[in-house]
């Protein structure tokens, strides 16, 4: 396949460019590297561009002529988008209408887009799966309900073929320890453990220790970065040799709760981690565990790394190599 990667110079897109191009496919990676990192797609054909301008995106689909586009490009903090709801709106729906209407216009027929488990807000039962209600708490989990709902009108009306995969907790690192994660500022909780086990933070505050959850504190489904990028490539094969358009939950089906996050993380890192408990967040679900079945039963996905220890270790190994991301 000829793979276009938007947004693939960030952290789940750059695992994604790496699996691609193991599994033979050619990749372009089209990023504004506003938060992306060019030693992440080092070896690969980046181009620097914006998706919500129209006349780079079609010169370059002109050049290249992708089998399908990835969409990874998007604002991705739940708190900044309370705050600053205008900047998600724009970033994450007008420019991705811009991306598929100029898909549109080229002829280019498939994309898979980065939807999220936030689309799902509070549920209603666990394990979550794709036909549970989608009422979102927060402008972030919209954005992305928004871009499915557009995705299902231009099937039916254009033909385009999508998709729409529903992460969980994306976590870990490349094996080889050379990606990983570097987002700043950073919100996500195995990052933040990891930085303060290298005593870049002070202390972890845990936010909310009065759930209904085995020891009070917030139950997440972490799944592993190559595990995503697996499900990506299989998504793009089973498109581009003319599946209909699906939603996948992307999880391990196994939940953690934030204090055993931590207790793993002090196994592994052998630190202290120190812990502050904290208010809880307005909008943070207590529970929130995937049931991935559709995606392994109608595309054969498997987990490779499902367990939290080799989730942990491998974001241990970028970090302590890594300890000012890319910057080190
Ligand atoms: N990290 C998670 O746990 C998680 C969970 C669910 C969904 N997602 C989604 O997965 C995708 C990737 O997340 P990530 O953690 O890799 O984020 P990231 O910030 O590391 O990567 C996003 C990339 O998109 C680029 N980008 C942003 N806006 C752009 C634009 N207008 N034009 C071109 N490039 C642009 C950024 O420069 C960056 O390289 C996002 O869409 C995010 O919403 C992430």
């Amino acid at each position: 396949m000829n793979v276009l990667v938007a947004g693939g110079a960030g952290y789940i897109g750059s695992h994604v460019v790496r699996e691609l191009k193991e599994a033979g496919h050619s990749v372009v990676v089209y990023d504004s590297l506003e938060h992306g990192h060019t030693q992440a797609v080092a070896g690969c054909e980046l181009i620097q561009g914006d998706i919500g301008d129209p006349v780079t995106l079609s010169s370059v689909f002109a050049q290249y002529k992708p089998d399908v586009v990835m969409n990874f490009a998007a604002y991705t903090s739940v708190a900044e988008s309370m705050t600053d709801p205008a900047k998600y709106y724009h970033n994450n729906v007008r420019k991705t209408l811009v991306l598929l209407d100029t898909m549109v216009h080229e002829g280019i027929r498939h994309i898979v887009f980065s939807s999220s488990a936030a689309v799902y807000g509070e549920p209603e039962r666990i394990p979550v799966d794709e036909d549970a209600r989608c009422l979102p708490t927060n402008v972030y989990g919209e954005t992305k309900l928004m871009v499915e709902t557009i995705l299902a009108a231009y099937d039916r009306a254009y033909g385009l073929r999508y998709a729409s995969l529903r992460y969980f907790n994306a976590a870990g690192a490349h094996p080889e320890g050379d990606i990983g994660e570097d987002h700043d500022p950073e919100t996500q909780l195995i990052p933040l453990v990891l930085m303060t086990a290298l005593g870049l933070r002070p202390r972890l505050q845990v936010f909310g220790q009065d759930y209904d959850t085995p020891d009070g504190t917030c139950v997440r489904d972490y799944i592993h970065v190559s595990d995503l990028a697996s499900a990506h490539t299989l998504a793009a094969e089973a498109l581009v040799e003319g599946a209909g358009s699906r939603i996948y939950n992307l999880g391990n089906g196994q939940g953690y709760t934030v204090r055993q996050v931590i207790e793993t993380a002090r196994r592994i890192t052998g630190r202290e981690i120190p812990a502050v408990d904290a208010p809880r967040r307005p909008g943070d679900p207590a529970v929130l565990v995937a049931s991935s079945d559709k995606i392994k039963d109608e595309l054969g996905w498997t987990p490779r790394f499902p367990d939290l220890e080799d989730i942990i270790a491998t974001a241990w190994e970028w970090h302590k190599s890594h300890p000012k991301g890319y910057r080190s």
